[in-house]
């Protein structure tokens, strides 16, 4: 029996394995709207045999976009298309989820490919940015934000529960609050760009607010019925680790306590400083401690997508889910290969059966 090909139940929502698709952003739409290239992809992982396909990184209001580029769920025009994408993975047997967020002081920006560095000020396409304190992430993303008053933050909560309504209406089954990264969910939690001196900032209390009330906020619109997760940074490698790492366990045990029921365990991605200790499962172990001093079911990325590493984080209790991500750009059938490598019966059973058919006695090529 393989741990990692085991159903997983999370509220009402049973999710046929373990292997979980993340948010990945295309940067392929317009004004926010998903078009042809989105249904295709998300069609394409979904069929692959994954237990979850989280939707990219969408935004709650236009200025949280991370660039021009990115999906938005800010009218109902990109719900619309949302929920032809939603029902759509649901078909193939997946799971349908989404990644909402506010890209802060890390938005205005170009694609990846075309240099990964702020819009200048002045480039037609480029708008204000918005953080909790007037401080620039640095390195290639040099624009200083505008610190967010009272009611910026009471606005940008209500976009979150605005998104999350319609990606309900949509059809999504489980929502993942973007709280990760460095962008505003993380840049509020960060002393590197929390600088405020109201309630919003200073102390771990303070700092964790924005987060806790959007949380809240959400979890009042979203049904209880249905997963409600976050995903959160809680390790930055800026040589303050352990102390970060316990704050971050103090928030998820308060995210816990409002009605979260999953944790995404990530990086920060707070300061171009990062010395980041890549390798194969880093991260595991540490949200394997999330786990187990929070009780919250976790899920996490980075690196997992080797059969015998993304079996045993599972089977150890490590995470309950494992994300999978480039592996899944380069074969959307991935899943059918993490089952074949673990010597699941009838592996071709995670593809949809116009495939499995055919490949049920097909050997594919070993590289012999
Ligand atoms: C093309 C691409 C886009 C990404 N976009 C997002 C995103 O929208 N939201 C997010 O939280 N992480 C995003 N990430 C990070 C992934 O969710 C994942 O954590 C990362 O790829 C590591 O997993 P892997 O080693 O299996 O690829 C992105 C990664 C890639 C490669």
């Amino acid at each position: 029996m393989s741990a990692l090909f085991s159903p997983f139940t999370l509220k009402s929502v049973t999710l046929r394995n373990r292997v979980a698709v993340p948010p990945m952003c295309q940067y392929s739409a317009t004004d926010g709207l998903s078009n042809d290239w989105h249904w295709a992809h998300y069609a394409g992982l979904a069929r692959g045999g994954a237990g979850l396909v989280i939707v990219e990184a969408t935004a709650v209001a236009p200025e949280g976009r991370i660039s021009p580029a990115c999906l938005g769920l800010w009218n109902d025009a990109q719900a619309e298309g949302l929920a032809r994408i939603a029902a759509q993975i649901k078909a193939a047997g997946a799971v349908p989820g989404i990644q909402i967020g506010h890209a802060g002081r890390k938005a205005s920006a170009n694609r990846p490919w075309e240099g990964d560095d702020h819009l200048p000020a002045d480039d037609p396409r480029a708008w204000p940015i918005l953080a909790p304190s007037a401080v620039a992430f640095g390195a290639n993303l040099p624009r200083v934000p505008r610190a967010m008053d009272l009611a910026d933050i009471a606005r940008v909560r209500a976009d979150f529960v605005a998104a999350a309504r319609r990606a309900l209406a949509a059809g999504f089954e489980w929502l993942e609050l973007h709280f990760a990264h460095g962008y505003l969910g993380q840049s509020f939690f960060s002393p590197h760009s929390n600088h405020r001196t109201d309630g919003y900032g200073g102390d771990l209390a303070g700092r964790s607010r924005f987060l806790f009330e959007t949380l809240e906020a959400v979890r009042a619109v979203w049904p209880d019925s249905l997963p409600l997760t976050a995903r959160f940074g809680v390790i930055e490698y800026d040589g303050r680790d352990e102390q970060t790492l316990a704050e971050s366990i103090t928030l998820a045990q308060g995210f816990r306590q409002r009605g979260l029921d999953l944790l995404s365990v990530s990086v920060g991605f707070s300061t171009p400083e990062a010395s980041i200790p890549w390798a194969p499962g880093f991260l595991a172990p540490i949200a394997g401690r999330v786990r187990a001093e929070t009780g919250l079911p976790v899920a996490s990325a980075w690196g997992l997508e080797s059969p015998a590493i993304a079996e045993r984080v599972v089977a150890q209790g490590q995470l309950d889910l494992v994300m999978i991500g480039r592996a899944m750009l380069a074969d959307p059938h991935y899943p059918y290969r993490l089952a074949q490598a673990l010597g699941v019966e009838r592996p071709s059973w995670v593809l949809p059966a116009p495939y499995a058919h055919w490949l049920a006695r097909y050997r594919l090529y070993q590289g012999d």
